[in-house]
């Protein structure tokens, strides 16, 4: 296995996939969100290695709602995973960049006519069903472009992901997919399954995010295993494609070993062999949808210090972004770890009264934090601060609120830089509004 880019200099500036981030700060301007694309590789290449080849019959699917842009969609395709999409938006995307379309395959628990017409009328390689009605829909547009559309249903195992509970999506009362039990999901596989322009292929589950065990993966895999014993005795259903969702970890720091996949992939894949063998069950395609982990590790997005303001019991590192480029910590109150790109070996400033050090952005609310107890050296005006593991459902999740400028993406590898997403200018800001 190649080792990841490494990423601390020994002296001077921090350097990320090889370029000093503080000559990316001064050419590209902050924030900015930095991905070493050797990262983003290294890590499709363990999922091609440690998965797709040493397990038969299974697919990667990435998950672009982590983060999807034009490169992504490229470089993803050039590794040779395919797509997980959740909109139309998404599915646009990947699309604007020939990606194969049967390698995409599309979810959502509220997708419109509108988007299914689209996804059918592209030849997406599966639609993840996740409510009776779209079933319908799905018959009827595809019946309209003349093909048969390969269709998975997504259940909902019932057990509750030791995670945040915004991203924990596979207990029962979930707005996602079908519980296991009662007449929803055997009339829906039923009416699939007689369809003939509709080929179900199997079932979908996703437990949720941010996991760093296996436990909730196994155990809902064990009501799945059940479930499908179930389906083929009542109904002659055989699940021949099962997919188990994405929720691999990833850390908050280099210095913290990176999670492996194989750490979920083996044992998941040895339960549903056994599982498969114990209850006289084919074993299906396994397809695995990770987002966080392909990316999220990848990224350091760099901001520049406004200003320090010392309060008694607290510093506020005030930087030139915050909530806006970078909800997570408002919504989930989600932990980083920054960096300083001129000291990053620097000794970790603890005022007198071991002060406490928040990072704040510049956005009109107090909730809008990036760290809330930094450990950073001693810092000034002006200076760069790098957040690590900053790519997953940051630029996805960025707004414009208080009219700040969505930040450029710029891809680093083997010490070159390259623009992949543009600043936003302040006419974009008011792109398609009309006077009154
Ligand atoms: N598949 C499905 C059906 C999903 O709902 C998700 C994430 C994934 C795959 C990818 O999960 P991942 O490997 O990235 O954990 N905005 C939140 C995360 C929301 C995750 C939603 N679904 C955050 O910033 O933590």
């Amino acid at each position: 296995m190649k080792k990841e880019c490494s990423k601390i200099s020994t002296h001077n500036n921090l350097t990320w996939g090889g370029v000093d981030c503080q000559k990316l700060a001064d050419e590209f301007g902050t924030p900015l969100y930095v991905y070493d694309a050797g990262i983003i590789k290294s890590r499709c290449r363990e999922l091609r290695e440690t998965f797709l080849e040493r397990w038969p019959n299974t697919r990667i699917r990435y998950a672009g709602k982590a983060f999807l842009t034009r490169a992504v969609a490229e470089l993803i395709n050039r590794e040779g995973l395919g797509l997980d999409v959740v909109s139309m938006g998404e599915l646009f995307t990947a699309l604007s960049v020939n990606f194969p379309v049967e390698r995409i395959e599309m979810n959502g628990n509220a997708k419109s006519h509108e988007e299914i017409s689209y996804a059918v009328s592209s030849g997406v390689g599966r639609i993840i069903v996740d409510h009776p009605d779209e079933l319908k829909v799905i018959e009827e547009c595809a019946k309209k472009f003349g093909h048969v559309q390969k269709i998975m249903i997504r259940v909902t195992p019932g057990v509750d992901a030791h995670t945040h509970a915004y991203i924990s999506t596979g207990q029962t009362d979930s707005k996602f997919g079908f519980p296991l039990d009662g007449p929803m999901l055997t009339d829906a596989i039923n009416y699939a399954m007689k369809s003939e322009f509709i080929d179900i292929r199997g079932l979908h589950f996703h437990v949720g995010s941010q996991l760093f065990d296996t436990d909730d993966y196994l155990k809902s895999l064990a009501k799945i295993l059940e479930l499908m014993k179930r389906l083929k005795g009542e109904l002659g259903f055989i699940t021949h494609e099962l997919n188990i969702g994405g929720g691999f970890g990833a850390v908050i720091n280099p210095s913290v070993p990176a999670m492996r996949s194989e750490f979920y992939t083996d044992k998941i894949m040895n339960a549903l062999y056994e599982g498969c063998k114990n209850f006289g069950l084919e074993i299906p395609c396994a397809i695995f949808e990770p987002g966080r982990w392909v990316i999220s590790e990848a990224c350091l997005t760099l901001y520049r210090v406004e200003n320090i303001k010392e309060l008694p019991g607290i510093t506020y590192i005030a930087v030139n972004g915050g909530m806006a480029d970078n909800p997570r910590f408002a919504l989930y109150n989600a932990e980083y770890d920054a960096v300083a790109i001129a000291n990053p070996d620097g000794k970790i400033y603890n005022r007198e009264g071991n002060t406490k050090v928040s990072v704040v952005g510049k956005c009109c609310e107090s909730g809008d934090i990036l760290i809330d107890n930094a450990k950073l050296p001693l810092l000034k005006a002006g200076d760069i601060i790098g957040l690590y593991n900053s790519g997953a459902y940051t630029f996805s999740m960025s707004s414009n609120y208080n009219y700040l400028q969505r930040p450029a993406v710029v891809f680093v590898e083997n010490g070159e830089a390259k623009l992949v997403v543009e600043r936003q200018s302040l006419d974009d800001l008011i792109r398609g509004q009309r006077d009154y």
